[in-house]
């Protein structure tokens, strides 16, 4: 493994006296690579929305229980209401399905993460398959080859700010994995081609990886 021989000095910052924007980049570019969450959601008339999330992890395996952070519209950015509809649809019907990105179908995803109303449907907007699900109303993404149904466990509304966000976590009551990925309850990276959030509009594959044993 290479080490790491910059040695040039290290520059601190107070997060109190810069700007959230640029608080924001310093966060997504250490973060990184971030994993997506490919959420689908439904308001309680029905309307169907789809959005792509990198705040997004696991929190819990027992239950499982994944988490992912919709954040506040900055100031100005639209004229969309502050809140995500994402959030929005998960507070009224508690409900959601987490989509995993694989790269086939990646500028599909980047097509659902335009600033569109809440009226509109992002599956048409990007051509993506709904699928439907077996206990909740949202539907799944059919090319995705991870899908986990989830019902809303606990919000943490962090900050109510521009740039703050919103904690949501949810109990994934059914997975649904690719027959051709999973072999033993392992999901083959190979075939998944799952991939990762960097700054900005960069992405990267997990097509390049390496093998470290933890210590007994
Ligand atoms: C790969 C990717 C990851 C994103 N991650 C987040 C995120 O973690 N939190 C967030 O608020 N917005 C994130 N966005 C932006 C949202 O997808 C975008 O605001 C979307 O329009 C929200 O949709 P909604 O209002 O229908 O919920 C991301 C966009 C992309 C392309």
């Amino acid at each position: 493994m290479n080490e790491s021989n910059d040695a040039s000095p290290m520059h601190t910052l107070n997060p109190s006296e810069q700007t959230p924007q640029d608080i924001y980049k310093l966060l997504v570019g250490s973060v990184v690579p971030r994993p997506i969450a490919f959420v689908s959601s439904m308001d309680a008339k029905g309307v169907r929305n789809l959005a792509p999330f990198s705040f997004f992890t696991v929190a819990s395996a027992n239950p499982p229980i994944v988490c992912f952070c919709p954040m506040v519209r900055g100031v100005g950015s639209s004229n969309l209401p502050s809140s995500k509809d994402t959030l929005r649809n998960i507070i009224a019907t508690r409900e959601f399905v987490v989509n995993i990105v694989s790269e086939e179908f990646a500028e599909k995803m980047n097509a659902c993460s335009a600033e569109l109303p809440p009226e509109v449907d992002e599956f048409e907007v990007s051509g993506l398959t709904p699928l439907a699900s077996e206990l909740v109303r949202p539907p799944r993404v059919a090319e995705s080859h991870v899908q986990m149904e989830c019902r809303l466990e606990q919000i943490v509304h962090v900050s109510a700010e521009p740039l703050g966000g919103s904690l949501v976590l949810g109990e994934v009551l059914r997975f649904h994995v690719r027959e051709s990925l999973l072999e033993n309850f392992r999901i083959d990276p190979e075939k998944l081609h799952a991939i990762g959030r960097m700054a900005g509009s960069t992405y990267a594959r997990t097509t390049d990886r390496f093998e470290m044993m933890r210590p007994k």
